[in-house]
């Protein structure tokens, strides 16, 4: 695998999931939102920013939806890769592997839930702009609001945790191509690529998002992503 002197940027957006929680028979990246398909209104988006060269969507092998639709309007920016696998991580590393042919070592990846479709493009410019020259990489985040309280088996609160200091990760999640590739092979039951690399001896950058860029999990969330979708050109960025 190449270096690169000018590094350049790719998002990887594991779509291999089942979505069990929304309770819909679809999974929940093809849920229809204002008339297309959840996951199509992240990958618009990131193929409409000029820094990102290659979108790749991780699909699972199986996928029998990503057919049903056309990206043809997309293309040439978008590559489906069936390859995801039981667990986001393994879909992740399983999609990296798939594009090693492709980046160099030090090229960046943004990693995007499909789940998040509400992504702007000034969530994206920000994170590149803001991580460009660090060692390590980072992620969108946002500083915890709510007072956090732990609950026993009967949901009985047994602790108040201090928020101060405490962030909601998000993504996209944007780290050199080799460091995040060798903190997944050696990370286990990580949920997110930050936590691999954090267990990889090194310290993610956190760079403010906002509530916009929700991730949909339950079915509540889809009106609520879609009022913002309507919405967004009066969202202060
Ligand atoms: O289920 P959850 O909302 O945490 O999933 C986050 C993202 O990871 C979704 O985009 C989902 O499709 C993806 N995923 C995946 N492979 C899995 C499980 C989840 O690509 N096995």
């Amino acid at each position: 695998m190449q270096q690169s002197f000018h590094p350049r940027h790719f998002a990887l957006v594991p779509a291999a999931g089942s979505g069990s929680r929304m309770g819909a028979g679809l999974p929940k990246q093809y849920l229809p939102l204002l008339g297309q398909p959840l996951i199509r209104h992240a990958l618009a988006t990131l193929c409409a920013t000029p820094e990102i060269d290659q979108v790749f969507v991780v699909l699972s092998v199986d996928d029998s939806h990503w057919a049903r639709h056309d990206w043809s309007e997309m293309s040439p920016k978008l590559v489906p890769l069936f390859c995801g696998g039981p667990t986001r991580a393994d879909s992740v590393l399983a999609g990296l592997r798939a594009i090693a042919h492709d980046v160099a070592a030090t090229d960046w990846v943004l990693v995007h839930d499909a789940a998040r479709p509400c992504l702007a493009s000034w969530h994206v410019e920000r994170l590149i702009r803001e991580l460009g020259h660090d060692d390590c990489g980072g992620i969108l985040a946002l500083p915890m609001a709510d007072t956090l309280k732990r609950a026993d088996e009967q949901r009985r609160i047994v602790e108040t945790v201090a928020r101060d200091r405490l962030w909601r990760a998000q993504t996209p999640q944007m780290f050199r191509y080799v460091v995040l590739r060798r903190a997944l092979e050696s990370a286990h039951g990580v949920t997110d690529e930050a936590s691999a690399i954090e267990a990889a001896g090194l310290r993610p950058r956190l760079i403010e998002g906002d509530t916009t860029n929700l991730k949909v999990t339950w079915p509540l969330d889809l009106h609520l992503a879609e009022w913002i979708l309507l919405h967004r050109e009066g969202v202060v960025q």
